[in-house]
């Protein structure tokens, strides 16, 4: 594994990562919005991408439905790959890649795929970065393949945010402070103006959105 650029994020440290864990699974709706992700994966799908794999929660999900396809879970947490390297101690068909993801993606070590999926990390970029980093998919998708972003994105209005907050038990103060949060309609306008088709946003609830695009 390649060390982290930058280790400046709580997502380096054992305390917040452990504090997403223990909540991450029971995240209102998560199944429904997995199962809607999982819809959109084709049936034929030989190298697969996760973006922010965590501890590989999203990337173990897909290969349930996958087994053999050859898979890379990328994230710049050291903590994080730890579990995911527990997790997939005994596939074989699974990379880990440690690489902070504000650099541009390493093309070259990471070849093409068939689908790139990502859940609830990509809000943690600046929104510039975010835009090159849709693109960066775009450029590794093969022809037919998916993006599927299942994604923290932003509310309307502060009123709303307040009431998304109170519906997962947090308030500002508790909030993590690196989302950096942003409308659907931009990131669907932004994945049309780089290629992609079909995009839309093909499930939500509040502040959880699945945002999907297919490379022509
Ligand atoms: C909220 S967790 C989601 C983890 C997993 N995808 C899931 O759905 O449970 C966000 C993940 O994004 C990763 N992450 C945040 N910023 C990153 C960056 N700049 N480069 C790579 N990974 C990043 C974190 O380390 C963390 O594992």
């Amino acid at each position: 594994m390649k060390k982290p650029v930058s280790d400046l994020s709580e997502w380096q440290t054992v305390e917040h990562t452990a504090n997403y864990l223990a909540k991450a699974e029971k995240l209102p709706h998560r199944a429904e919005a997995e199962a809607a992700l999982l819809d959109q994966i084709p049936p034929k799908v030989t190298r697969i991408l996760d973006l922010g794999t965590g501890d590989g929660l999203t990337l173990a999900l897909v290969k349930q439905r996958h087994p053999e396809a050859e898979s890379v879970g990328l994230d710049f947490s050291e903590p994080m790959l730890l579990q995911a390297k527990k997790r997939f101690a005994n596939d074989q068909h699974v990379k880990l890649v440690m690489h902070d993801f504000n650099l541009p993606l390493p093309a070259s070590e990471l070849g093409c795929f068939d689908a790139v999926v990502s859940s609830l990390a990509i809000h943690h970029l600046h929104h510039e970065r975010k835009r090159q980093l849709y693109q960066e998919v775009f450029d590794l998708l093969n022809p037919d393949g998916v993006f599927c972003n299942l994604e923290h994105v932003a509310s309307p209005t502060q009123r709303a945010h307040l009431k998304c907050l109170a519906k997962v038990g947090m308030t500002p103060e508790t909030e993590d402070p690196s989302n950096k949060t942003l409308d659907v309609e931009t990131q669907l306008g932004w994945l049309r103006q780089i290629g992609f088709v079909d995009v839309d946003c093909y499930w939500k609830w509040l502040e959880v959105a699945l945002l999907v695009g297919y490379k022509p």
